[in-house]
């Protein structure tokens, strides 16, 4: 017999190109089922018909499961970690990369951690959904996104904006936003610092030792990987890469 929830995430695979197959099934099922009930669906097969005909339905489940939940230096202190480790370390050209930046909140607060100290940083962005790059590249955001943004901070690196405050020009060109799939697009190379936060505990234990290897693949030798703090890894020695600060990994020198 088959399975009404695997058919449903292979329509939405066909009609969005995201593959909910690699996100822990409890989760997921709970939320696309959720989101059916709510919309007052009895069954996968009627909901997914209906995201056929209706964009706006469509939209909603991307926004959904994407969970594109971000803000400025999220958990602080780890940020705070990462500073004082690149200030020792980087050296410039520096070579960064945010996987799943969500809406830009996470690629600024690394570009204006290297402005602070003076990191000469080539920052790409990617992430699954493009409106998130749209809105991320506008570089707006509401005061809840700045909490942890300290009052020096937003006067240096932020300029008001009608609808809340925005990005300095300066630290908007360090970033480059792209769109990139993390388990169907090649990953770059030569990188000397990759973001990735809250994301991979999404996903089943096998896309994500997938991604791990090719996020060392993408590193230099002695380049870091800075993960979420709610992030637990395994198998991260058998990919080449070390812990060396909470939640932050780096990659040794060995093939
Ligand atoms: C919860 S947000 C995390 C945002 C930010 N990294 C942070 O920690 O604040 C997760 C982001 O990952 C993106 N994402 C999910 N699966 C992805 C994939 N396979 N490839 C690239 N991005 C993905 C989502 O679109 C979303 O914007």
């Amino acid at each position: 017999m088959l399975d009404p929830y695997l058919e449903f995430v292979e329509h939405i695979r066909r009609l969005t190109g995201i593959d909910l197959i690699h996100y822990k099934r409890p989760q997921m099922e709970r939320r696309l089922a959720h989101l059916r009930d709510r919309r007052g669906f009895s069954d996968f097969s009627s909901y997914a018909a209906a995201l056929s005909r209706d964009a706006s339905l469509l939209r909603e489940l991307v926004d959904r499961v994407t969970i594109q939940v971000s803000e400025f230096f999220r958990n602080p202190d780890r940020w705070a970690d990462l500073k004082a480790k690149l200030e020792v370390v980087a050296a410039s050209p520096f070579r960064a990369w945010s996987a799943g930046c969500a809406h830009g909140e996470e690629p600024y607060s690394l570009a204006i951690i290297c402005a602070e100290i003076g990191l000469e940083a080539d920052i790409l962005a990617t992430d699954l959904d493009e409106r998130a790059l749209q809105v991320a590249a506008r570089g707006v955001y509401s005061p809840h996104a700045l909490t942890n943004v300290s009052r020096d901070r937003l006067q240096r690196f932020f300029e008001p904006a009608p609808d809340g405050w925005r990005v300095s020009l300066a630290i908007r060109r360090r970033v480059r936003f792209e769109r990139h799939d993390l388990l169907a697009d090649p990953y770059p190379r030569d990188l000397d610092l990759i973001v990735c936060r809250n994301l991979l505990i999404y996903l089943t234990d096998a896309a994500k030792q997938r991604i791990i290897a090719g996020f060392s693949q993408a590193l230099k030798p002695g380049g870091h990987l800075f993960v979420g703090s709610t992030e637990q890894l395994v198998g991260m020695d058998s990919c080449g890469l070390r812990l060396v600060a909470p939640f932050l990994y780096q990659k040794t020198d060995g093939p």
